[in-house]
């Protein structure tokens, strides 16, 4: 091995490969296809949770009861449950569920876990003292009907916590493994947060580009949108 300068070419080709996508892409639709994703031993997400949920830790407290919507392979839910919370971790992915298990027994944590389709589930009201959803997309008319009954399933006083893509991160997928659905309509704006969740108290809604290092799917440079809102309080 020599300390020789690579050739300019060389060199540039591995800029050029560093900044490309790696993984092909096909369209997540249905839990079949994230159980298909889910399928292998590694985390698609790994296992540590989101940077952003990290850095609001203050927010939850031991003994919270915390809804962990579209959780995956659990590395939120199983997170949240280390900070002293009673999590609730909720999929349509059965593999994903089974594998969110696992990492909770592996972390020595309790975590309650779900299998189910959030479009149609038996929401319930006034219930949680958070709900967390990381990088959960759907089509417009699904995401209404899902953010309204998260709404409602908040307890008076409590939190939704979202970290999602914004428009913007679709020129960047061409670039950059860092995901996201290639539909601009299932992005977020912080108007349609702010509609989603009227009534809320916004603390919380920041548009940012981030550098992603959350398993193979979430990698490189991303644009992405942080919302943290309050349920006013009853009365
Ligand atoms: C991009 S992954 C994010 C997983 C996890 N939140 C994380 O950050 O690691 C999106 C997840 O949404 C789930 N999902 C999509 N549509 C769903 C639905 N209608 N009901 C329940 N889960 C759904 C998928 O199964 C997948 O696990």
């Amino acid at each position: 091995m020599t300390n020789e300068p690579k050739p300019v070419r060389a060199a540039a080709e591995e800029v050029v490969a560093s900044t490309s996508r790696r993984i092909d892409r096909p369209a997540m639709t249905g839990p079949a296809a994230w159980d298909d994703r889910y399928k292998d031993d590694g985390y698609s997400f790994g296992t540590a949770p989101n940077a952003f949920l990290t850095t609001q830790g203050a927010l939850f407290r031991p003994g919270d009861k915390v809804l962990a919507l579209a959780d995956g392979e659990g590395r939120n839910g199983v997170w949240l449950a280390e900070q002293g919370c009673h999590v609730t971790s909720v999929d349509y992915s059965p593999v994903g569920i089974e594998k969110a298990t696992r990492l909770a027994r592996s972390r020595g944590v309790a975590l309650e876990t779900l299998v189910a389709d959030l479009t149609t589930w038996s929401w319930p009201v006034d219930t949680y003292d958070a709900i967390v959803a990381i990088y959960f997309h759907l089509p417009p008319h699904h995401r209404e009907t899902i953010h309204r009954h998260a709404a409602a399933a908040i307890k008076p006083g409590g939190l939704i916590v979202i970290e999602g893509f914004r428009p913007e991160q679709i020129a960047l997928q061409s670039t950059h493994d860092s995901g996201g659905p290639p539909d601009v309509r299932m992005l977020f704006s912080p108007e349609m947060l702010a509609e989603d969740f009227a009534g809320f108290e916004v603390l919380l809604s920041e548009e940012t580009e981030t550098v992603l290092d959350e398993g193979l799917f979430h990698t490189g440079r991303a644009a992405v949108l942080r919302f943290v809102a309050r349920k006013p309080l009853a009365g």
